[in-house]
């Protein structure tokens, strides 16, 4: 036995894979509760979020342009009229396909494959780790250097895709600050709607341009730093935010949820809309 056994009850790293524990965990504090936490969370909102993209009505605020993130864009000729920002693109969708089919693979694709989440549905649901120095149920670990999960490194692609769709929710957005004038015009309009979809749209910029392959994009590859100023100082701003990536995740997560929420709840009628012009 070696001294890293007698003393921790635990053998030495081998030379691949990780290191084995023999104690079920050496910690004391009550490590499994950011796992259960994470875990409580990433299923509210995927539970959520399937619900309503195949609820298919209450997705859209005619009278304000409101239009619910989990249905953009609305490119189909299912959806209801004026909510199709980019026009009717698209033929009429049997009710099991979600009218924002063309975005939601690639926003489940990029938030998947984000750094952060693999991090933390790999904790919560896969116990791979569940946590520091807690011993995990599996006797392999090939990482993610082999089908499937080699194919997490395909989220650059994704987050190209996402900068795309952060642009769309935007312009949703600003065309939300139009209502319509009893006379049929268009005007000027503010309501807590609008406050709404622009702290979201605002945390979804946060979160994409946090986003690692967005710092490595931006800076990564270059051999001295000193010949582009330019991206260095993009580089550098995005890694401060880059460090506030997990909060930026958690965040939007909740943002999508209540802007949608709030958008379901005026479109249905169940509750007025609070305007403060117009
Ligand atoms: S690392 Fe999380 S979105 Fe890219």
């Amino acid at each position: 036995m070696t001294t890293t056994e007698r003393d921790h009850g635990a053998v030495a790293p081998q030379a691949s894979g990780r290191p084995e524990i023999r104690e079920r965990t050496l910690r004391t504090d009550r490590w499994w509760l950011a796992p259960l936490v994470n875990a409580l969370g990433l299923a509210t909102f995927v539970v959520y979020a399937t619900i309503r993209s195949f609820w298919g009505s209450a997705y859209y605020v005619a009278d304000y342009h409101y239009l619910s993130p989990f249905y953009s864009p609305c490119l189909s000729a299912s959806c209801v009229e004026g909510a199709q920002h980019f026009g009717s693109v698209l033929p009429e969708f049997p009710v099991w396909i979600p009218l924002a089919i063309i975005s939601l693979p690639f926003l489940l694709g990029f938030r998947v494959t984000c750094y952060y989440y693999r991090k933390s549905y790999y904790r919560a649901f896969w116990a791979s780790p569940p946590a520091c120095a807690v011993r995990e149920p599996h006797t392999a670990y090939s990482g993610e250097t082999r089908f499937p999960l080699i194919l997490q490194n395909a989220h650059r692609y994704f987050f190209y895709v996402a900068v795309l769709i952060s642009l769309i929710n935007t312009y949703d957005m600003v065309v939300a600050f139009q209502s319509d004038a009893p006379d049929g015009t268009a005007r000027f309009g503010l309501g807590l709607g609008n406050i709404v979809l622009l702290v979201n749209v605002v945390g979804l910029w946060l979160y994409t341009l946090s986003c690692h392959s967005c710092r490595h994009i931006t800076g990564g590859r270059l051999k001295h730093f000193s010949r582009h100023p330019v991206r260095y100082r993009i580089w550098t701003t995005l890694s401060r935010l880059n460090t506030r990536h997990m909060l930026f995740a958690w965040i939007t997560i909740g943002t999508l949820i209540l802007t949608d929420l709030y958008i379901m709840l005026v479109a249905s009628g169940t509750i007025s809309d609070l305007r403060i012009v117009n």
